[in-house]
């Protein structure tokens, strides 16, 4: 069985100080979840966060990683920076980051094998774009960044990877992929997977759902066989909501 992983990708929102207020609101509320939890902050916010949910059982997350391990690249973070400062989890290929950063298949490749290489868990977001979706192309699109992401991975470092799928048209639209089309969506990725690396690691490997989930859409969506949680942006920047989501089960 695949433990659910429910994580918040607050991207750029949040001081410091407003980050602290919102941990400490979801660590009594989501202390009973029986998914992974995960909050992805801002990396001003690492520290703040950190600390204000210093045993619990909320992890810290990322947004983006570079692929070496130091150097002259200004403004970027390395793996080793982020562990040091607690990070578990690091959100890798997010479609803002492919839409305004120039993010490729190829880039999201080396972030993915430096974080893995590194200890860190890739939280790996694919998706189509909505042209995409509507020309048939979304199970071919899936697939190829799936593949290229995880390419020169072993079987074993697949299995650890959580890929999160979001379909770009669904994101901060309040449009959600029906149940059924993230369930599909997911199962084609899983059978890629399957594929690729055998059933076994296409079994193991969870799979999210992204894109407008919230405290009203998460109940169906998380019901479905092929869906094993959600990468949460909205609904995660403010706790009663986020808690709502993490506790779709209470
Ligand atoms: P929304 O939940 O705001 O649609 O964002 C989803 C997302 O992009 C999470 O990474």
């Amino acid at each position: 069985m695949r433990k659910p992983i429910i994580a918040g990708n607050w991207k750029m929102n949040k001081t410091p100080e407003e980050a602290a207020e919102l941990r400490r609101a979801l660590v009594p509320a989501v202390k009973d979840a029986t998914c992974d939890v995960v909050v992805c902050v801002p990396a001003v916010c690492f520290g703040a966060v950190k600390a204000a949910a210093e045993g619990s059982n909320i992890r810290l997350g990322a947004q983006n990683v570079h692929f070496a391990p130091s150097g002259a690249y200004t403004g970027e973070l390395s793996v080793g920076m982020l562990k040091a400062c607690g990070v578990e989890y690091v959100v890798i290929g997010h479609s803002e980051r492919r839409q305004y950063f120039g993010e490729t298949d190829k880039t999201v490749n080396l972030r993915v094998k430096a974080a893995v290489a590194g200890g860190l868990i890739p939280i790996l977001c694919v998706g189509e774009l909505k042209d995409e979706r509507e020309s048939g192309y979304t199970d071919a699109i899936v697939e190829y960044q799936t593949r290229m992401a995880l390419s020169g991975l072993t079987a074993e470092q697949v299995t650890n990877v959580v890929i999160a799928y979001e379909p770009v048209w669904a994101i901060g639209t309040g449009l959600t992929a029906t149940d059924e089309q993230a369930n599909e969506t997911i199962g084609v990725i899983r059978k890629a997977i399957g594929r690729l690396y055998g059933a076994a690691v296409a079994d193991a490997v969870r799979i999210q759902y992204g894109g407008s989930m919230n405290p009203g859409n998460v109940k169906g969506l998380m019901a479905q066989p092929e869906i094993d949680g959600g990468l949460i942006g909205g609904a995660s920047l403010k706790a009663p909501d986020f808690t709502a989501v993490v506790r779709y089960d209470a």
